[in-house]
């Protein structure tokens, strides 16, 4: 049988090169394990050991420079003939104090996390059409369905692609093609040491008030300090994201933890939204 041709964004680091490496060790998974700068890809090199050009292929790709799209799809449809899954993991985080957020910050986090997503995706649906077959998987995060404070825009930045996900898994469910949100919670990755490439926290901005860089900082900690209990590993959500693309009938969601359905179900079964603001609330008490 034909090996399923796999495409993943941000593989150079936590949940991207864990889902290579996981799925390149399948039998019958090929995978391009994409990433901005190819100068980062000794870790995964080791990870992937004797997968190393035999099911997993290293290539350069930037969803902010749609430039870099063509040579890796070309390659892909002229080696393989198709392309069947597409993972759209590539992602950064924002953590700030959101009236200090610099809006050339938002953009940035805005044009990565969606509009790059958007136009790779946008690259990979007419293949998808002609083959009349595909599966696209959006990462986005718990943060996706229920807002986390002082991640103002990342977590906006992650609705907007799970209200574009839902959209695009109707509009062209008649062409076979599915569309799955993996929802993960915290996950211990370089995430938070890479939190900060679009801004600063506004700690040092000294037109933000004490009392509301003092609130910034108690609550970032606590969050911090349930999150830390949670916390999932790289590898644990790309077994998620293998589930996902092996399943028969692939859902529309997946939660990656009791933690992460939890509060799936708090934000997606209450339509008036108080559970959520409720919880906040006996946060900011504590
Ligand atoms: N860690 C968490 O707690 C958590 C929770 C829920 C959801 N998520 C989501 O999971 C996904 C993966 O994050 P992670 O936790 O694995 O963090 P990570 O280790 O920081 O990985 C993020 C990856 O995205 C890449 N990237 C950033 N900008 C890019 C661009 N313009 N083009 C291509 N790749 C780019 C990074 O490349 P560089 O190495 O070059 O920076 C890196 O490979 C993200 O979408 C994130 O939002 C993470």
């Amino acid at each position: 049988m034909a090996p399923r041709i796999v495409l993943i964004t941000g593989c150079s680091s936590g949940i991207g090169l864990w889902a290579a490496v996981v799925m390149a060790k399948q039998p019958d998974f090929k995978v391009y394990a994409t990433m901005r700068n190819t100068g980062k890809k000794g870790d995964l090199e080791k990870a992937a050991g004797g997968c190393l050009d035999k099911t997993l292929f290293i290539r350069k790709l930037d969803v902010k420079d749609d430039k870099t799209f063509k040579p890796v799809l070309d390659e892909i449809i002229n080696s393989n003939g198709k392309l069947d899954v597409l993972i759209n993991n590539a992602g950064l985080g924002m953590l700030t104090i959101s009236e200090a957020a610099p809006v050339e910050g938002v953009r940035h986090i805005f044009d990565t996390n969606v509009i790059g997503l958007f136009q790779l995706t946008q690259a990979i649906i007419p293949i998808m059409k002609k083959q009349k077959a595909g599966h696209i998987v959006n990462v986005t995060s718990v943060g996706g369905i229920a807002g986390v404070p002082y991640n103002t825009m990342y977590c906006a930045s992650k609705f907007a692609v799970e209200g574009m996900t839902e959209s695009l898994a109707v509009e062209l469910m008649d062409d076979n093609i599915r569309f799955s949100l993996i929802e993960p919670g915290p996950v211990n990755t370089s995430f938070r040491e890479n939190i900060q490439e679009a801004s600063g926290t506004g700690l040092d901005n000294p037109d933000i008030d004490e009392d509301t860089k003092k609130k910034f900082v108690t609550l970032v900690n606590s969050i911090s300090d349930s999150f830390a209990k949670v916390a999932q590993t790289g590898e644990d959500i790309a077994k998620v994201i293998l589930k996902a693309v092996t399943d028969e009938k692939p859902c529309l969601r997946y939660q990656t933890s009791e933690y992460g359905a939890m509060r799936a179900k708090q934000a997606l079964v209450d339509s008036t939204g108080n559970n959520f603001l409720d919880m906040f609330r006996a946060e900011i008490k504590n």
